[in-house]
């Protein structure tokens, strides 16, 4: 179990799924089986956070209240803030501050999907690195969208831009950022960005500049989706469908990834499982308890 703590960023205007985000908080819209929010929630687990701070808007907090609670269900230590407007990523850790309490932090965006065979190393391996930042980079074929990362000849990075015109690589920031204790005092630095938002770049520039970012390239097989559209949110319910029917398990369970971890156990994952029987998904977690898969 990792001292670092975890934030979930599932605030946010949800603009582009309009009308669908009008009076439903996107991050708990389904990805095919599972609300949204499940995914980043697993994907904290699965790096051995057991300590995760919620932001939410206003309006959307008593929802994952009721969908998540305190977090015992998973394992975890749940709390919840509130980000009174969307004034951008960075502005999490401004608005996690007094939760973190000096420890180091991972912040997750609410609409991030990571899956991946070597995505546990990866994590782990960045949940080690006690000073500096560790980001994760992607390759996609529409990098403007992003921040994006120039390397040097060395694997090293040595630029980042975000939403360029021109990008300099086809290299995408993912939304998956493990900060040391200083992230929220650099926050508090950042001045609003012309879209009036605490840029995420801004804070890993800082890092960068003072050369204690590392960025690290995501495995070719893994996968990164974001879910922010109706045809991305469409693939990557698919992409989960495709993989749970082939292969009968569930992925980005946070029941199953806290079973693993060892943090909850089999009778609790049984007692867990009874109210959702009807559904695969609680069949499936029957199965992990009997040890059946
Ligand atoms: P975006 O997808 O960039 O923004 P959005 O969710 O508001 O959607 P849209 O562009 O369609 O209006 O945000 C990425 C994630 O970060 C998403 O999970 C929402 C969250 N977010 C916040 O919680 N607070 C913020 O201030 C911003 C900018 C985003």
């Amino acid at each position: 179990m990792s001292k670092r703590k975890g934030i979930i960023l599932a605030g946010g205007s949800g603009t582009r799924l309009y009308p669908i985000t009008l009076a439903v908080s996107k991050q708990l819209m389904p990805i095919y089986d599972k609300p949204m929010i499940y995914y980043p929630l697993s994907t904290l687990i699965q790096a051995g956070i057991s300590e995760i701070m919620v932001i939410t808007t206003p309006i959307d907090m008593p929802m994952f209240r009721n969908l998540l609670g305190d977090g015992s269900r998973f394992g975890v230590k749940l709390s919840y803030a509130v980000q009174p407007k969307p004034e951008g990523l960075a502005q999490a850790l401004i608005i996690a501050e007094d939760f973190l309490a000096g420890q180091a932090s991972a912040l997750i965006l609410g609409d991030n999907l990571f899956h991946g065979a070597e995505l546990t190393r990866d994590l782990l391996a960045a949940g080690e690195k006690i000073e500096g930042a560790t980001i994760f980079a992607y390759q996609v074929n529409n990098p403007h969208r992003y921040g994006v990362v120039e390397f040097n000849g060395h694997d090293t990075a040595i630029s980042i831009e975000e939403k360029p015109e021109n990008p300099k690589s086809s290299f995408a920031v993912t939304g998956l950022y493990f900060y040391d204790e200083h992230a929220p005092t650099y926050a508090q630095s950042i001045t609003p960005s012309e879209r009036g938002e605490l840029e995420i770049t801004d804070l890993n520039k800082i890092y960068l500049g003072k050369g204690n970012l590392s960025v690290k390239r995501l495995h070719s097989g893994t996968t990164w989706l974001d879910t922010g559209t109706p045809d991305s949110m469409m693939q990557a319910a698919q992409f989960v469908q495709v993989l749970e029917r082939r292969q009968g398990i569930r992925i980005s369970c946070p029941e199953a990834a806290a079973f693993k971890q060892g943090w909850i156990s089999a009778s609790e994952l049984k007692k867990l499982a009874a109210p959702l029987e009807k559904s695969g998904y609680g069949k499936y977690l029957l199965q992990l308890a009997a040890h059946e898969i």
